[in-house]
């Protein structure tokens, strides 16, 4: 294939307005010449991206004229000057909104921390989340299964299950945010793993499609006003384990439920990310934003519970064996990607919308060639 001159590519047309609502007229497509490759560069045709953009936009993070170049995507290496990146390869990096890029290993994380030496050694690369994909991982599954198992998501949620394991059968299981990106993944593999699953979602048909769809036991509506009633109903005998992608209020309803030895596994904000919650100032640090108050810790500590909290790119270098258990899963049918995809490189404006305006299931990704 002969490379592209150019590329399409979504800038920042105008900043959010104070009522934080994302539009069309925050968007504009723009076509951009492609520098020529320098040493070390690599030029990879874009295929899929993860959205997750709504924290960057609202804060600003982007200028006007800027793309986001924060999404993680599946994209293919079409010519290269790195031996490391060779032709014909796929890759999972921080992408923009463009369809053709110039990437190269020494590109920074953007929006977080450097990677660890381990990591870094692992990946080759400076940013935890850029490296080649493994053929067998490519090309065993379709860019939206392999972006949402074999990506964050997955690696996330089998890596909190492995540091709240072991999970003995027929222990009791709260997945917040089952309907999630995480959560989906999350609910599925404890219920692989023996467990007696119980799920939250947002209303009676979210709650009905994260049981069919995830073959979990039960799942309550996190909106319901008499929640705490619904949840000791659900677990007479107390919760084992709580994985916790929401924080804020949720957290403090369900901790005083969790049995001695139990697990908190939390590893997000959804109630401050979607919801109006200050989870942050519930206390310091991750697991202060992650909603652990200074209570939740007393209480873990009196009835030894372990916490597990932290950002998975601390823990990459178990990323390979993580994805061949991920991928086990998924062989034997115990695993399934559960992916939100609009198609087409130009809706990507509308589906960064729609994450906002109405709920999804999974991971919500483009698919650039439709
Ligand atoms: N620690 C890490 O390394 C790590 C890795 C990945 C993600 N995360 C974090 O984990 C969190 C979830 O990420 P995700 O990608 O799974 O999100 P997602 O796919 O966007 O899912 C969000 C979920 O949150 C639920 N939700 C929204 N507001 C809620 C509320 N007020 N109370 C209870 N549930 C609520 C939604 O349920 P309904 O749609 O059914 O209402 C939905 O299931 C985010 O904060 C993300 O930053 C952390």
């Amino acid at each position: 294939m002969i490379p592209p001159q150019s590329c399409r590519k979504w800038v920042i047309a105008k900043p959010l307005g104070a009522d934080g609502i994302i539009r069309a007229e925050n968007f504009a497509m723009t076509e951009q010449p492609l520098p020529a490759l320098a040493e070390g560069q690599a030029l990879v045709r874009t295929r899929l991206i993860n959205l997750h953009s709504r924290t960057r936009l609202k804060l600003a993070k982007m200028a006007v004229g800027e793309t986001d170049l924060a999404n993680y995507g599946l994209a293919e290496i079409v010519a290269s000057r790195d031996p490391l990146l060779p032709e014909g390869s796929s890759v999972h990096w921080q992408l923009g909104w463009q369809d053709w890029q110039v990437i190269s290993r020494d590109e920074k994380p953007i929006g977080y921390a450097p990677p660890t030496p381990a990591v870094r050694a692992l990946n080759q690369t400076h940013a935890p989340m850029n490296y080649v994909l493994r053929p067998e991982i490519a090309q065993g599954w379709p860019s939206d299964a392999v972006m949402h198992v074999f990506g964050t998501s997955g690696t996330t949620a089998l890596l909190g299950l492995r540091r709240c394991g072991p999970i003995s059968a027929g222990e009791n299981v709260l997945v917040a945010a089952a309907s999630g990106s995480v959560g989906s993944l999350a609910a599925q593999i404890a219920k692989a793993k023996g467990a007696r699953v119980v799920g939250l979602a947002g209303g009676t048909d979210r709650c009905a499609w994260v049981t069919d769809a995830l073959s979990i036991d039960h799942c309550l509506d996190y909106r319901a006003p008499d929640l705490a009633e619904r949840l000791r109903a659900a677990f007479p005998r107390g919760i084992d384990l709580f994985c916790d992608g929401v924080g804020g209020s949720l957290t403090q309803t369900v901790a005083p439920m969790l049995n001695r030895g139990g697990r908190l596994f939390s590893y997000g904000s959804s109630a401050s990310f979607y919801g109006d919650e200050s989870a942050r100032a519930a206390g310091e640090g991750l697991r202060g934003a992650f909603g652990i108050t200074p209570e939740i810790e007393a209480l873990c500590d009196e009835r030894a519970i372990r916490i597990e909290c932290w950002i998975v790119f601390d823990h990459y270098y178990e990323r390979l064996s993580l994805e061949d258990e991920l991928a086990a899963m998924v062989r034997a049918g115990s695993l399934k990607a559960v992916t939100d995809v609009t198609r087409g490189f130009e809706n990507l404006p509308s589906a960064i919308m729609a994450m906002y305006e109405c709920p999804h299931s999974g991971k919500a990704q483009v698919d650039f060639e439709g």
